[in-house]
């Protein structure tokens, strides 16, 4: 190739190295002479130069294929997409029959959940935290968030306590095996990874053996300035970055030999989910039971979503040659994809919802299968770009575009005959992120729209709690309806039940003795943490039962009522920046007046009593 005829590279090749001069030819091949065009003769900004190919070998490693690849997918979506493409073209969307509806505390779902229980030690666990958060409104990374304020707790620090308390029960299960440590992968990205690192280093990875815990570094790809996939530059010697989307998790999972070495080790499962929904873990043992009853190789979480909802959906999928898969089919993608077959686009059913089913970005699969496809296609996931063209002729953009991924698009790869199913769950333990500042948050609850905001992720917590309580036939007042400056908010009592009490529904049932005795009142607040088994309970304010490690605590019976904890709306002065940032993103703060605490420390099994004594039992 004669790269002689590149103009600011040609100056330039003499000191190149023969590696340098290859990715050179590499990207002149792929159409990218213009890249070099501001590059300044040898003897000028030599030191930029070297990082110039340091970052295209940085590209060419982190993408399936490498560079050239990602160049040459990015020239054929774009012409797809200036032509108007339908990305979905030859397909057919039909509603799945592929789904398992187990209600939440019903004998087939405690069924389900003792399955779970006993498949958990074989899962690993794998969440994508690359995302910025920009839309939040919140400077650290999002696992750092407070979930709910009642406890202050973090994102991480709740799923961490999940797998302990998933841990604990497969130990429990077989004492004489080894100490359970389900692997946890992170991908973080440039973004997040320092503030991941910094969060589970500071806080002694919350209990988590450091060597469980992986965090996998998702790189960003090559901004494209024009239809011609033109590399996008930052200047003369940097190529503008984007991220790539969660997808990546896979290319990671395999490149970094991960999923190869859980199958040698005998692990059966990979659950992914994201980075701020822990509502995730409550249904889990049930949705990993449904797998494994059911034999799936991958097993969407879903709820119950609204006809046109902004969010993901479950269809099968027919082709014009006849086959068919069950897959997500994008919120924008649906609509016109069914009013283009011949249906009458997406309409609500008796129920009020879509028969298509929200995706909540769950994913179990079942990890030999996963593995056997991932070696097949390296991770290279189905990919699409969204560019915002300045005019009708569709071929310069806005601004630099890039290709994307999706994790949920793992199951468009998967062969025909690959059992995919789906487990419906109530709204109630559906997808509750925090992903949207105040303000968009209160738009959307102005339009009847899910806010997808810090309390509408708060409120959903305590919700699924007093839910479940309920179930099991405690008496727990309703929601009553807030007015933060997020817009309105149902809230609940406050209840949180930390997953060393009750990782389960199963769980919770066994350490509630005289659950039909059990009654919360409204605006009440109760934390319980640890081998707690609580028998009548009359709350009326706030209420803090701990049972340290070693503790084993029997509370017969409790009637508790004091001035308690409430929700109080911020202030202007606290909303314009006095109030910390995980307080504003909700518009509330939590004010204690009166707060009960029963919390035990030391080793040993007691009794407390309705008197406040506490006793040790023999
Ligand atoms: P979101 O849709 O919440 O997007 O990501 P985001 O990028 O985090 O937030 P915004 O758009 O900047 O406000 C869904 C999940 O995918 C992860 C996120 O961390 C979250 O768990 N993600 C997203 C990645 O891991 N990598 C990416 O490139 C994008």
């Amino acid at each position: 190739m004669d790269l002689q005829s590149v103009p600011g590279l040609a100056e330039n090749l003499e000191q190149l190295t023969a590696e340098q001069v290859a990715m050179a030819e590499l990207l002149v091949s792929a159409g990218q002479r213009e890249v070099f065009s501001a590059w300044e003769p040898a003897g000028t900004h030599d030191a930029e130069k070297q990082t110039f190919f340091e970052q295209i070998g940085t590209l060419d490693r982190n993408y399936p294929g490498g560079i050239g690849c990602y160049l040459q997918n990015a020239r054929s979506l774009l012409q797809e997409a200036a032509k108007g493409e339908n990305p979905l073209e030859g397909w057919s969307p039909s509603v799945p029959k592929d789904g398992f509806q187990p209600e939440v505390g019903s004998q087939a779902y405690m069924e389900y959940e003792k399955l779970g229980r006993q498949e958990v030690q074989n899962c690993c666990f794998v969440i994508p935290a690359g995302g910025l958060g920009e839309r939040l409104g919140f400077s650290g990374v999002k696992f750092a968030l407070p979930v709910e304020l009642v406890t202050g707790s973090c994102v991480l620090e709740v799923y961490c306590a999940y797998l302990q308390a998933f841990q604990r029960l497969a130990e429990e299960d077989d004492p004489s095996a080894q100490r359970c440590q389900l692997p946890l992968v992170i991908m973080a990205s440039g973004d997040t990874e320092a503030g991941i690192k910094a969060l589970l280093k500071s806080n002694k990875y919350y209990g988590l053996e450091p060597g469980q815990v992986t965090v996998l570094l998702q790189e960003k790809v090559g901004a494209l300035a024009n239809s011609n996939a033109l590399l996008s530059m930052e200047g003369p010697y940097k190529v503008a970055t984007k991220p790539h989307g969660h997808g990546d998790v896979h290319f990671l999972l395999h490149k970094s030999g991960l999923a190869r070495r859980w199958q040698t080790e005998g692990k059966k499962w990979i659950l992914f989910f994201q980075d701020t929904n822990t509502l995730y873990l409550t249904t889990f043992l049930c949705s990993l039971g449904v797998s494994a009853k059911h034999c799936l190789l991958a097993n969407v979480v879903t709820m119950p979503r609204k006809a046109k909802e902004a969010v993901g959906s479950i269809a099968r999928l027919t082709h014009t040659d006849g086959h068919s898969i069950v897959a997500n089919v994008e919120y924008n993608q649906l609509e016109p994809l069914l009013r283009a077959t011949g249906h009458d686009g997406d309409v609500n059913g008796p129920d009020g919802f879509s028969p298509y089913p929200g995706n909540t970005n769950e994913l179990i699969f079942a990890l030999p299968e996963y593995l056997s496809e991932l070696e097949t296609n390296g991770g290279q996931m189905p990919e699409f770009i969204n560019p915002k063209y300045t005019d009708q002729t569709r071929s310069m953009f806005k601004s630099p575009t890039r290709l994307e991924c999706m994790m949920q698009d793992f199951l468009r790869l998967l062969k025909a005959d690959a059992k995919v199913g789906f487990t419906r769950y109530p709204l109630t333990f559906g997808y509750f992120p925090c992903k949207n500042d105040i303000a968009t948050a209160a738009r959307l609850a102005s339009q009847g729209t899910p806010p997808h905001g810090a309390a509408s992720a708060e409120a959903a917590v305590y919700d699924a709690n007093c839910t479940m309580l309920r179930i099991l036939g405690a008496s727990v007042a309703d929601p009553e309806e807030r007015h933060w400056k997020g817009g309105p908010q149902l809230m609940g009592p406050a209840v949180v039940l930390w997953p060393d009490f009750a990782p389960s529904m199963f769980g919770l049932r066994k350490r509630l003795t005289a659950v039909s005795k059990l009654s919360i009142a409204a605006r009440s607040s109760l934390e319980i943490r640890g081998d707690v088994y609580l028998g009548e309970l009359t709350l009326d304010g706030a209420l803090r039962i701990v049972a340290g490690p070693g503790v084993t605590l029997h509370i017969p019976k409790l009637n508790v009522h004091n001035k308690g904890q409430d929700f109080v709306g911020l202030t202007d002065d606290e909303q314009a920046g006095a109030a910390t940032e995980d307080l504003c993103i909700r518009g509330y703060k939590l004010v204690t007046q009166d707060l009960e605490r029963i919390e035990v420390t030391e080793a040993g099994c007691y009794t407390y009593s309705e008197d406040r004594t506490l006793s040790k039992r023999e």
